[in-house]
């Protein structure tokens, strides 16, 4: 019990140092929503794979979100990878230190590591910036060495950290709303691959409740009929 109590007094604080000082917007993801899941598998494998892999999560495992074999080898494997495979990325760390400066982390536990609301915040909060070598940063992790790969999707904004001021320069190709849900899909399957089974797990625990409140009146009603010739 100590744990969570101590890890829920600190969650605000730890957000916050997290955060670059930005506020954090409440990731609305839903792990059982399997539209959303394959949607940010699509994302995912579309706009994340060229840089980052999650090497603990292998394609089939996708199967598990509602997409058959075929679909797998059909929509989200680009590279000669197998189904069986892993969801490595082609480029190396050392290329990827060579051209970044920082080698794309492996994202298989980064909903763990840093949170849904984090994630969701960070990848909402890139803007146009002049002085750094991508021309991005971000509020959430600023002078961040990753560039604003979902651009042509949001559109060009800056920002002025001291205002807290955000504005539109481009439109992207979708709405502020569309984006929105587009990058709560993606965090939605960046928490599914850290803890794949945490919706079976829930499920595990309301069955074993249920047993277990079935056995204590069964014990209940044992119980009575013993000592019912005591008394
Ligand atoms: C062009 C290469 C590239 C692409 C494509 C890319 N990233 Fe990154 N990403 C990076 C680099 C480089 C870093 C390391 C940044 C740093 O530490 O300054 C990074 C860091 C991150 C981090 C922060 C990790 C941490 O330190 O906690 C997250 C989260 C992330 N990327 C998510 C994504 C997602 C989601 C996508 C797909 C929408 C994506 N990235 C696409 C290059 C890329």
């Amino acid at each position: 019990m100590k744990k969570p109590l101590l890890a829920l007094l600190l969650a605000p604080v730890l957000a916050w140092a997290a955060g670059g000082g930005v506020r954090l917007d409440r990731a609305p993801i839903d792990p059982n929503d399997l539209v959303s899941l394959q949607s940010g598998a699509r994302t995912f494998v579309n706009y994340c794979m060229n840089c980052h892999g999650a090497q603990y999560m292998r394609y089939n495992r996708l199967t598990e979100i509602g997409l058959t074999e075929a679909q797998i080898r059909d929509n989200f494997i680009f590279t000669g990878d197998k189904v069986g495979d892993t969801m490595k990325v082609a480029m190396t760390a050392k290329d990827g230190k060579a051209w970044f400066g920082v080698p794309p982390p492996d994202l298989s536990v980064i909903g763990r590591s840093r949170g849904a609301d984090w994630l969701y915040t960070y990848l909402r909060s890139f803007y146009r910036d002049s002085k750094t070598v991508t021309g991005w940063n971000n509020a959430t992790f600023p002078r961040v060495a990753m560039p604003h790969v979902l651009w042509t999707l949001q559109g060009e904004r800056s920002y002025e950290p001291a205002k807290g001021e955000w504005k539109q320069l481009t439109e992207g190709s979708l709405s502020p709303v569309q984006y929105d849900a587009l990058t709560r899909d993606l965090v939605n399957f960046l928490v599914y691959v850290g803890e794949p089974v945490a919706g079976k797990r829930k499920s595990i625990g309301i069955i074993v409740l249920f047993v277990l409140g079935v056995l204590f009146i069964f014990a209940h009603a044992l119980k009575k009929e013993y000592w019912k010739d005591l008394k």
